[in-house]
């Protein structure tokens, strides 16, 4: 099994394992993710503020500490053990080649006001400084395996994600680009993508893409989306930056509820980052 999963993502760039988590901790996690995003609506655990824009998307760190202050203890295990389960990491394993290392947690939800098809990218875009930036980075990438992984798991039938199988091997071909970058991006949200595949998923099952092809999301009022995504990176090449930054992580006892397996999968996430954090806000407040 480990040697199709990599076959399939390596040359095709995405994977589909239907059931990884079964209907009643599908449930669980619904009742657990819907609960955080009720909390995150009223307060943004991050920014201490609320966050009731009716267009979003997406929320991230569901695990932050905040979210459990007041809840039973089942719940923060519940997640965490969902982000260290034996046959998620062994997926990570058999695509990265190595233990995968934590990264960070995302909720996708549809918005509630302005439906619209969402746009075509590549993540690359997102970091490059210029167009010829971003082929250098690309180019760089196509030579080197994967460095990092999203996984969704969908909580309820979605079909929300496009994806066009292989186009993380190559640059964009001239239609591609008319319609990724063309006209300061004019055409993006355009429904004529040749090759485009969407990755129907029931409750349960997880997508994986390599985010350096092209793919896009979906946010429409009249779709319920409640799509779990967990993100690790390869544990020999951590990197910094907003996702990686969990402070809360260095509260005392944080990982003291969780049994031995999940700590021990946490464990090099907060070594590998815990120089790098600053004290949380409230910490400070508390002296
Ligand atoms: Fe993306």
């Amino acid at each position: 099994m480990v040697g199709v999963w990599r076959e399939q993502w390596e040359q095709e760039g995405y994977l589909v394992v239907p059931g990884i988590f079964e209907p009643e901790r599908v449930q669980r996690l619904l009742a657990l993710s819907d609960d955080i995003h009720a909390q995150w609506i009223k307060r943004d655990a991050q920014t201490g503020k609320p966050s009731d824009n009716p267009d979003a998307t997406s929320m991230r760190h569901l695990n932050h500490a905040d979210y459990f202050l007041d809840r039973p203890e089942k719940h923060f295990t519940e997640l965490m053990d969902a982000v260290a389960d034996e046959l998620v990491l062994g997926l990570c394993r058999a695509i990265l080649g190595e233990m995968p290392l934590f990264r960070c947690t995302t909720y996708w939800f549809n918005p509630t006001k302005t439906g619209q098809d969402g746009n075509w990218h590549r993540d690359t875009q997102f970091a490059a400084k210029s167009e010829d930036d971003e082929r250098a980075k690309l180019e760089k990438a196509f030579q080197e395996s994967a460095g990092g992984i999203q996984m969704q798991i969908a909580l309820v039938p979605s079909a929300d994600v496009e994806y066009v199988p292989r186009s993380h091997l190559r640059l964009d071909t001239p239609e591609e680009h008319h319609i990724r970058r063309a006209d300061n991006f004019a055409h993006s949200r355009s429904n004529e993508m040749p090759g485009a595949l969407r990755i129907p998923l029931q409750p349960g099952d997880a997508a994986i893409f390599n985010a350096n092809g092209l793919h896009r999301g979906r946010y429409h009022t009249d779709k319920l989306r409640r799509t779990l995504m967990f993100t690790y990176t390869k544990t020999s090449a951590p990197f910094f930056d907003y996702f990686s930054d969990q402070p809360w992580f260095l509260r005392p006892g944080h990982l003291a509820p969780l049994n031995a397996r999940t700590r021990a999968f946490f464990e090099p996430f907060v070594a590998a980052y815990r120089g790098k954090w600053k004290p949380e806000v409230r910490e400070m407040q508390a002296v």
